[in-house]
C-alpha cells in the first residue's frame, strides 16, 4: 500500500470506483472505503485528502448514511460530489431541498472562480448532473464557485478549511474538463504523485518478495492478462520458487495453448507445467446441457485437476492469483452494491479449505492498470490487449451439450470474426467477439446438395465492464465478409446470423 493516499468514501453511488480511478490516473492512489471509516483510521492510511462519494440517498432519508463529522475537522482537504456534497453542507449547517426541476444529464455551467478546483478549466463547460436534492443556504464561510440554470450552487468551497463541493460528476467522461477538476483537487491535497508503472511494478515485487521469502509458488495460468501479470511479477520476486502450471480443459479457442505456452514459456522463460485434461473434461461434459451445470462440472473437474497434477510437482506454500482491486473491496464488503462487477465461479480459482496461502499481486489494481502494467512490463500485444475470455471457455458459447464438432465449428468461426475484427482495426474497440453454436440447423446448399447445416451466431458486443453491454453496429460490408468467410471456410455451416440483443436483458454469453 503507498504511503500517501487519497480516500474516497463510498455513499453508494454508481461512479465511486470510477473517481477512484480517475484520482489514480494522475498518479495518486486513492483507496475506496466505507463511508463510514474512521478519522483514525484515514489517519493510519495518511490520507492526504478525502473525496466525498455520490449515492442514491437523499439527506433527509430516514437512515440517509453520514460521514464522521470529525472527517471534516481533519485539516485535510475534502472533495463532495453530489451527494458527497449534499452531506457535508447538511454535516456543517447548512440546508439542502428538493428542486422542483430534476437536473439530469448534460448542463451547462457558469464557473465563477478559477483559482483552486477549477483552474485552467475556463468559465463556462458542459458537465454531467444527476440531482433531485440541492444546497438551498450554505454553511459558515463557504461560497459558490460555480452556477447552473437550476442550481445556483452547483459548486462550492469553504477556502479557508480547503473544502469543496460540487453537485455535478467530474469523474464522468461527458463533464468536460472533468479530469483536470480531479486533477486540481489531487494538486490541492499536495497528495504524492508515484502511482505510475514502474513504482507500482517496483513496490509489488519488493511486497511478494517479503511475504514469500524462500518458499515455493504455483501459480495457475490462463493466457488471460491477470493471470499472466501476476505471474510474471511473481516470477521478478521469486525466480525458479515459482512454477506456473497451464492447464488445458479442451475449451480452448483456437491454438490457444500453442500460443500461450511460446509467450510464457520460451517468451518469458517461465517454468510452465502444461496438463492436457482436454478428454477427461469433454468425457464430464457428456450430456449435459444445462448452463449452470456445464459451469459446475467445468469448475469442479479444474479444481480436482489442479489438486492433483500440483501434488505431482512438489512441495508449495504459496498459491499466486490474480485477483483485482474490484474484487477485493467486494469481498471486503466495503463497496456499493451498485459497483458490483459481476464475478463468476471462476475456473482457476481454488476452494476455501485449500492447503496454500494466498498471494494477489494484483490486489491494488484495475484492470485497466494491469494492462499499462503488464504492457510495461513488455508482455506482448495478445496478452496485453485481449479480450476477456470466461473460465468455462467455449463451453458457456456452445448451446446444449458440448461436443467435439460443436467445438472445433465455434473454434473456427470465432477465429474468423477475430481475424476480420484485427484486419479492419475494430478488435480494440469492442469488448468482446466470438462465436456461438447451438443445435439449431437450417438448409443450406453444401456441396452441390440442399442439405441441414449449423447456424452460426456472431456475437460482438462493446461495454466497459461487462455489467452492461451494447451490441456492435459492425458495417455490413465486414459482417458480409465474416458470413462469407464462415459458411466456405467452416465445414457444415449453411447460416450466420448476427445478435442484437444488448445486456440486460440478454447476457453477453449465451449460457
Ligand atoms: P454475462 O454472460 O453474464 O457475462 O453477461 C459478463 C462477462 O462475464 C464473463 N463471463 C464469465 N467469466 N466465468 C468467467 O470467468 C464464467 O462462468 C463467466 N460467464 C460469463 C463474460 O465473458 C463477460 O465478459
Amino acid at each position: 500500500m503507498p504511503e500517501e493516499l487519497i480516500a474516497v468514501l463510498d455513499f453508494g453511488g454508481q461512479y465511486s470506483h470510477l473517481i477512484t480511478r480517475r484520482i489514480r490516473e494522475c498518479e495518486v492512489y486513492a483507496d475506496l472505503m466505507p463511508y463510514t471509516a474512521k478519522p483514525r483510521e484515514l489517519m493510519e492510511a495518511n490520507a492526504k485528502g478525502i473525496v466525498l462519494s455520490g449515492g442514491p440517498a437523499s439527506v433527509y432519508d430516514d437512515n440517509a448514511p453520514k460521514c464522521d463529522p470529525e472527517i471534516f475537522n481533519l485539516g485535510v482537504p475534502v472533495l463532495g460530489i453530489c451527494y458527497g456534497l449534499q452531506v457535508m453542507v447538511q454535516m456543517l449547517g447548512g440546508h439542502v431541498k428538493a428542486t422542483k426541476h430534476h437536473e439530469y444529464g448534460k448542463t451547462k455551467l457558469e464557473i465563477r472562480d478559477n483559482s483552486d478546483l477549477f483552474r485552467g478549466v475556463g468559465t463556462q463547460i458542459v458537465s454531467w448532473m444527476s440531482h433531485g436534492d440541492y444546497a438551498e443556504a450554505l454553511p459558515k464561510n463557504f461560497d459558490v464557485t460555480a452556477t447552473s440554470e437550476n442550481c445556483p450552487t452547483a459548486a462550492i468551497r469553504d477556502h479557508g478549511r480547503k473544502l469543496y463541493g460540487v453537485q455535478f460528476h467530474p469523474e464522468v467522461s461527458h463533464t468536460e474538463h472533468g479530469n483536470d477538476i480531479i486533477r486540481n483537487f489531487t494538486a490541492i491535497t499536495n497528495c504524492r504523485t508515484s502511482w505510475n508503472p514502474h513504482s507500482i511494478i517496483e513496490s509489488a515485487v519488493n511486497g511478494i518478495k517479503a511475504q514469500i521469502g524462500n518458499e515455493n509458488v504455483l501459480c495457475a495460468v490462463s493466457g488471460g492478462v491477470d493471470s499472466t501479470t501476476a505471474a510474471v511479477l511473481v516470477h521478478m520476486a521469486v525466480g525458479s520458487s515459482l512454477t506456473c502450471m497451464f492447464v488445458n480443459h479442451g475449451l480452448l479457442r483456437q491454438n490457444e495453448e500453442k500460443r500461450i505456452l511460446k509467450t510464457l514459456g520460451e517468451d518469458l522463460g517461465m517454468n510452465v507445467q502444461y496438463v492436457d485434461a482436454s478428454d477427461q473434461f469433454l468425457q464430464r461434459l457428456k450430456g449435459i446441457r444445462d448452463p449452470e451445470e456445464k459451469r459446475k462440472v467445468v469448475g469442479e473437474e479444474f479444481i480436482k485437476v489442479f489438486e492433483e497434477e500440483s501434488k505431482k510437482l512438489g512441495t508449495f506454500e504459496w498459491l499466486a492469483q490474480g485477483t483485482l482491486y474490484p474484487d477485493v473491496i467486494e469481498s471486503a464488503g466495503t463497496g456499493s452494491p451498485a459497483s458490483r462487477i459481476k464475478t463468476h465461479h471462476n475456473v482457476g480459482g481454488v476452494p476455501e479449505w485449500s492447503r496454500f496461502k494466498i498471494v494477489e499481486p494484483l490486489r491494488l489494481l484495475y484492470k485497466d492498470e494491469v494492462r499499462k502494467i503488464a504492457s510495461e512490463l513488455g508482455l506482448p500485444d495478445s496478452i496485453v490487449r485481449t479480450h476477456p475470455f470466461p473460465g468455462p471457455g467455449l463451453a458457456v458459447r456452445i448451446v446444449g451439450e458440448v461436443t467435439e464438432d460443436k467445438l472445433r465449428v465455434c473454434r473456427h468461426a470465432s477465429a474468423i470474426i477475430e481475424d476480420e475484427l484485427s484486419k479492419n482495426g475494430l478488435y480494440d474497440n469492442v469488448w468482446q467477439a466470438f462465436a456461438i453454436v447451438g443445435d439449431d440447423v437450417a438448409v443450406g446448399v453444401l456441396g452441390d446438395q440442399r442439405q441441414l447445416g449449423r447456424i452460426i451466431t456472431i456475437r460482438i458486443i462493446k461495454s466497459s465492464d461487462g455489467m452492461t453491454a451494447d451490441w456492435a453496429r459492425i458495417p455490413y460490408e465486414i459482417l458480409e465478409v465474416i458470413s462469407n468467410r464462415i459458411t466456405g471456410e467452416v465445414q457444415g455451416v449453411t447460416w450466420v446470423t448476427y445478435a442484437i440483443s444488448s445486456k440486460p436483458p440478454s447476457t453477453i454469453e449465451p449460457c
